[in-house]
């Protein structure tokens, strides 16, 4: 949500400032802008639409020769996406793009009012840049202290000051920004992505430090004290963040899937005692959003069932806001492919706040989640470009079958467990015969592309996979669907089974199946149009039936989600939608 991207230094930023943003789009965007500073002016250029449509007015218009840039994308949050309302916006000499929501925007902008200052916009962003300006008499850092002190809320600013021409500025609090440090120029960005082209050395912000780039330098301030800040290394590849021969990033995300495993399975197959011990808790709180709180399902019932801690999952948007009663000895574990998550970051404080343990299972490593979780394990996914969730999703599965499979060892619980480590150091291979049928999944795609709704059923594990795979085809392909509890069905939902409706089920759990299988067949005989994906090659094949291999409860899922995703996709492919930025949705959702 909300891109950001700004440049200082001896190259024209204009090229640099489209490219980052066009890096970014994947975050998801309604309108954006761009500033330009010279030693004359600060040129404001922007546009609804998409980035071409920004560039197109970049071409129309003369756009001056520059030093200074900054750069936004906006999903609008306060006020319509407008051009009015799209980033960046000035006010005296101050110009700022923002990422976040200013909380008591409306109280700010009474009393800046009552000050005689007029507003063009509904943001909550040119409240903040009215009161920089207010507060800047020469000395910016200062300035951006004094405005801060009054702002509540989740920000990332990029800001430049009429006066100063060779500086640049930004802050963060909640909101990700990351200072990239170059040879030819520095950057801030919201994500290395954007920069990675230029430079791969970069600075993570602690809340509230405002940066001070130039040319050459970039300084640190902690109030208007100069720190020290450590330059980290990345180790994104520009492949890794492009789409390369692929039509769309979902499917290549999809297609790297057993790449990623490999990549994160080397890195704790032979060291479990980097996966951390959650044996000593007595219950396990799961809190994440979307995806995540999918793969959090899955995480629930091998915990429960492996070993036999009491495991909830809950809607990281809801927890924050409940009572939660911390008991027992209860750890909270938050599942974040971005690890910027509003919702999840707040339930991660709430925790934290209640100095309750917390365990993070990140992709972003220089992401709040990761900084400020307590206990972190790293899933090595590496950039998900694509809104939907694919191979990240799938390796936090992966990583909840290794935490179960550990506490389940540790507690003397698991038998089996050199075989399961063994069994999983050849899951990338089992994974990849399953992507190889991909023709399989396109003609599922075709029989279904033109439906209406479409409904997922499976109990326990299987149930869980439903909802990631009901999720996959609903955020891409726009068709109704919706996952349920097998057994559920029948006491609603079933009235809305009639000829042909697509009713996907999941049987892959032994001690259930028989369950399912009924289930199966009372919407079979409401004229469902039954798919199935199943382990077991006794279960009965209704219209369609794809066989994965039987495999250790542990992972089993990894084989069963992919087919999923697939289907997804190609439905979305076929009904010939934006699969990568579907309509509404933002990669990051760092709003509540
Ligand atoms: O970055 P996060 O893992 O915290 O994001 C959570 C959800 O927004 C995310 O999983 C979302 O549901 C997926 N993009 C859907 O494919």
């Amino acid at each position: 949500m909300c891109g950001i991207v700004g440049y200082i230094g001896k190259e024209n930023p204009k090229d640099i400032l489209i490219e980052g943003l066009k890096k970014l789009e994947y975050r998801g965007y309604d309108s954006s802008g761009i500033a330009l500073k010279n030693n004359e002016k600060v040129q404001v250029i922007k546009s609804t639409g998409k980035i071409k449509d920004l560039e197109i007015k970049m071409r129309n218009i003369k756009v001056i020769d520059s030093n200074i840039g900054i750069a936004h994308t906006r999903w609008a949050t306060h006020g319509i996406a407008n051009e009015t309302n799209a980033h960046p916006h000035t006010v005296g000499k101050v110009t700022i793009v923002h990422n976040g929501i200013i909380e008591n925007a409306d109280k700010l902008r009474e009393k800046l009012i009552k000050d005689g200052i007029k507003f063009n916009s509904e943001t909550d962003t040119e409240v903040a840049c009215a009161l920089i300006n207010k507060y800047y008499q020469n000395d910016p850092v200062e300035a951006i202290n004094k405005a801060l002190k009054e702002i509540i809320g989740s920000y990332a600013f990029g800001i430049i000051f009429e006066d100063i021409n060779d500086k640049l500025y930004a802050v963060r609090k909640d909101s990700p920004l990351i200072i990239g440090v170059g040879k030819e120029g520095n950057y801030i960005a919201s994500d290395i992505a954007a920069i990675i082209k230029y430079t791969e050395e970069y600075i993570l912000l602690d809340d509230n430090e405002v940066v001070e780039l130039s040319n050459d330098k970039v300084n640190v301030y902690q109030g208007n004290k100069l720190i020290d800040k450590k330059i980290e290394k990345s180790n994104l590849s520009i492949d890794e963040a492009s789409k390369g021969s692929y039509k769309h990033f979902m499917l290549k995300e999809i297609m790297e899937e057993p790449m990623v495993l490999q990549r994160t399975l080397n890195k704790y197959l032979d060291n479990m005692e980097e996966i951390f011990d959650v044996s000593k808790y007595e219950e396990i709180h799961i809190v994440a959003c979307g995806s995540a709180m999918y793969a959090g399902m899955i995480g629930r019932c091998l915990l429960e069932e492996k070993a036999n801690i009491k495991c909830y999952v809950e809607c990281a948007s809801e927890y924050r806001y409940k009572k939660v009663i911390y008991d027992r000895k209860t750890l909270v574990i938050l599942v974040s492919q971005s690890g910027e998550t509003a919702d999840t970051i707040a339930a991660m404080c709430k925790a934290n706040e209640e100095r309750i343990d917390t365990l993070a299972i990140v992709n972003v490593k220089t992401s709040t989640i990761a900084r400020e979780a307590k206990h972190c394990l790293f899933i090595e996914a590496g950039p998900e470009i694509a809104v939907a969730t694919t191979k990240a999703y799938l390796l936090q599965a992966a990583m909840f079958s290794l935490i179960a499979l550990k506490a389940a060892n540790v507690k003397g619980l698991e038998k089996n467990y050199n075989d399961v480590l063994n069994e999983a150091k050849n899951l990338p291979k089992k994974l990849k015969k399953i992507l190889d049928d991909k023709e399989i999944f396109m003609n599922v795609a075709k029989d279904i592309k033109d439906c209406r709704d479409a409904f997922f059923i499976g109990r326990g594990v299987d149930y869980a996979i439903c909802e990631e795979g009901s999720l996959k085809l609903k955020e891409v392909s726009y068709i109704h669907s919706d996952a349920y509890q097998a057994g559920e069905l029948k006491h609603g939902t079933i009235s809305l089974i009639e000829e042909g409706v697509p009713v996907f089920a999941i049987i892959t759990d032994d001690k259930i199946k028989a369950k399912t299988e009924s289930n199966v067949i009372e919407v079979e005989s409401r004229h469902a149009k039954i798919f199935t994906i199943t382990n077991d090659k006794t279960i009965k094949d209704h219209h369609f039936r794809y066989l994965v291999e039987k495999i250790s409860d542990y992972f089993q899922p990894i084989l069963v989600v992919p087919p999923l995703q697939l289907i997804g996709y190609y439905t979305a492919d076929l009904r010939k939608l934006d699969i990568d930025k579907p309509r509404n949705l933002a990669k990051s959702v760092t709003v509540e």
